[in-house]
C-alpha cells in the first residue's frame, strides 16, 4: 500500500504522514529531507546551489545517512532546497531512491510535493494537505522559535511566499494536487482532527477501490 501526502510548506504534511504510517504500519519517507540534504551538500561544497552541475553532483551524493542531520531543518537550507529542487537533473537523481522506497513491502507513506503526480502516480490514496499562508507561516514561526532561532514573523511569512512561488512555478514537477487527490485544508484543524479526517477519506477511497475490483 502506498499513500502519497503532498502540499506546501508547514501545512502539516509531516505530522500527518508520520501518523498515517504508524496507523497503517507502513514505512515513512520525508522526501523534502532528500532535497534539503542535496542543498546542504551543495552549500558545504562551497558552490552555488543554483548551478545545475553543482546541484546534480550534490544530489548524487545524498544517502540515507544524511537524513538525520539537524542542519536540514535550517531555514537557509529549506530555501536552497527549493532552488536545487527546480533543477530537473536533481529531481531525476533522487527519483529512483523514492520509488524503490515506496515499492518495498509492505509499502510506505511518502510526503513531499510531487508524490501523487510524479513519484507514485499509482498510489492507493493521495492526500493534498494545505492551509492558509498565514496559518502556515504562524506554525513555521513557532517551530523555529522552539528550535531556539531568532525569528521575525514578517520574514517567515515572506520566506514562505517565496518558497511557495518557486515550488509552484517550476517547470519540472510543480507543486499541485493530483487530479485524484483528496484535498485536506488544515487551517482550522489541529493534528488530531487532520489525522481523523485523513483516515476517514482514505478508508472511503480504499473501500471504493475494493468495490470496483470485486465487481
Ligand atoms: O517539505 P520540505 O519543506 O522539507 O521541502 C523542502 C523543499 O524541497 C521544498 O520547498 C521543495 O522545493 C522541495 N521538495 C520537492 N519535492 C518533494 C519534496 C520537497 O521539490 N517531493
Amino acid at each position: 500500500m502506498i499513500i502519497a501526502v503532498d502540499g506546501p510548506a508547514a501545512a502539516g504534511k509531516g505530522t500527518l504522514a508520520r501518523r498515517l504510517a504508524q496507523h497503517y504500519r507502513l514505512a515513512f519517507l520525508d522526501t523534502g529531507a532528500l532535497y534539503r540534504a542535496a542543498a546542504l551538500h551543495a552549500i558545504e561544497s562551497g558552490g552555488d546551489p543554483a548551478a545545475p552541475a553543482v546541484a546534480e553532483d550534490a544530489a548524487r551524493r545524498v544517502g540515507p545517512g544524511d537524513l538525520g542531520n539537524p542542519r536540514l531543518r535550517e531555514e537557509g537550507v529549506a530555501q536552497a532546497a527549493s532552488v536545487v529542487s527546480a533543477i530537473p537533473q536533481v529531481r531525476a537523481a533522487l527519483l529512483r531512491f523514492q520509488r524503490d522506497f515506496a515499492a518495498t513491502p509492505p509499502g510506505a507513506v511518502l510526503d513531499g510535493r510531487d508524490i501523487g503526480t510524479v513519484v507514485c502516480p499509482d498510489a492507493d490514496a493521495k492526500i493534498y494537505v494545505t492551509a492558509s499562508l498565514e496559518a502556515r507561516a504562524a506554525r513555521r514561526f513557532e517551530e523555529l522559535r522552539r528550535l531556539g532561532e531568532t525569528v521575525i514573523y514578517g520574514r517567515v511569512l515572506q520566506d514562505m511566499k517565496d518558497r511557495d512561488a518557486r515550488d509552484s512555478a517550476r517547470r519540472t514537477a510543480p507543486l499541485r494536487p493530483a487530479d485524484d487527490a483528496i484535498v485536506l485544508d488544515t487551517t482550522e484543524l489541529d493534528a488530531e482532527a487532520a489525522f481523523e479526517a485523513a483516515v476517514r477519506a482514505i478508508e472511503e477511497k480504499l473501500a471504493g477501490k475494493h468495490h470496483r475490483s470485486v465487481r
